[in-house]
């Protein structure tokens, strides 16, 4: 989407009216026993005795880290392209929190690499997908490991959300990403969703939203999600289903990867 990216200012959003209209599976305790505790238990027994860095990439208001605010042995990053968002509602949220300012198209200049044993991405990929997995694995030590979400268009239990935007005039049109490492450069061909002529003017500053397709009618994965993992350099350690009930769909099904950066997990000392 080079040239055309989406500019979301979710700065004019507030707390209470993210939580009504936004579809996300954050501050779901099923959801966070389910990937994002195992992602700590992991990163304990891989270095036992020490501190945890878990990192959340476009972490929004914070929700997802508030879960971990009161474990004692973990200190928590979030990240995000609204400055506003962190200094007000995730700082409120995360008082001792470290926040990060920082988009992920160029992460690289706010964040050293490797500061992270764990990583969050939850609903992130709807935007950046490309960068949002390359922040990930930026941010993340060799052998940290993460958990993803993807909506996958195509899945029928995901057909009432984009019929519910397309009613209040959501466009739904076909849009290309490129993956660009090296001399290797790969296109996928996404669905995108334009709130931008949305009747609700908070949905509007959701600007433009990206979903892979599925490739498979029986299972509803795609092809697309597996390789953009394998060239970001993840190696995919377990794929699942969550289902959650949001403002403008009773029950979504999004898949949920977790991933490992390859390399040794340092050991502590
Ligand atoms: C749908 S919200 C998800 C927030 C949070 N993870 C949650 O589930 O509640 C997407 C977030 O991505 C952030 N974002 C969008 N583009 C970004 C970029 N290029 N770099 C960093 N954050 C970005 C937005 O500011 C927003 O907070």
């Amino acid at each position: 989407m080079k040239g055309n990216s989406p500019r979301p200012d979710y700065g004019a959003l507030s707390g209470a009216a993210y939580s009504s209209k936004i579809n996300t599976p954050a501050k779901n305790p099923d959801y966070f026993r389910k990937f994002h505790l195992p992602l700590l238990e992991a990163a304990r027994a891989d270095r036992p005795g020490q501190r945890v860095v878990v990192a959340d990439v476009a972490c929004g208001h914070g929700y997802e880290l508030e879960f971990m605010r009161g474990f004692l042995d973990v200190d928590l990053i979030g990240v995000d392209i609204s400055a506003r968002v962190l200094q007000t509602s995730t700082r409120e949220r995360l008082p001792d929190a470290r926040l990060i300012a920082a988009d992920v198209r160029c992460i690289g200049k706010s964040v050293d690499a490797g500061v992270a044993d764990a990583g969050i991405a939850l609903n992130a990929v709807v935007y950046e997908p490309v960068h949002m997995l390359g922040a990930l694995m930026h941010m993340l030590r060799p052998g940290g490991r993460c958990a993803v979400n993807f909506r996958i268009f195509g899945n029928p239990y995901n057909d009432a959300f984009y019929e519910y935007y397309a009613r209040q005039g959501g466009k739904i049109s076909d849009v290309g990403i490129t993956f660009e490492r090296g001399g290797m450069r790969e296109t996928f061909v996404l669905k995108q969703l334009d709130y931008r002529e949305c009747t609700d003017p908070d949905i509007r500053k959701l600007d433009r939203q990206l979903y892979f397709t599925s490739s498979d009618d029986r299972t509803y994965r795609s092809t697309d999600v597996l390789r953009l993992i394998e060239l970001t350099g993840f190696q995919v350690l377990g794929e699942d289903t969550f289902h959650f009930s949001s403002p403008a769909n009773p029950d979504n099904e999004i898949l949920v990867y977790t991933l490992q950066k390859q390399g040794q997990a340092a050991t502590g000392t």
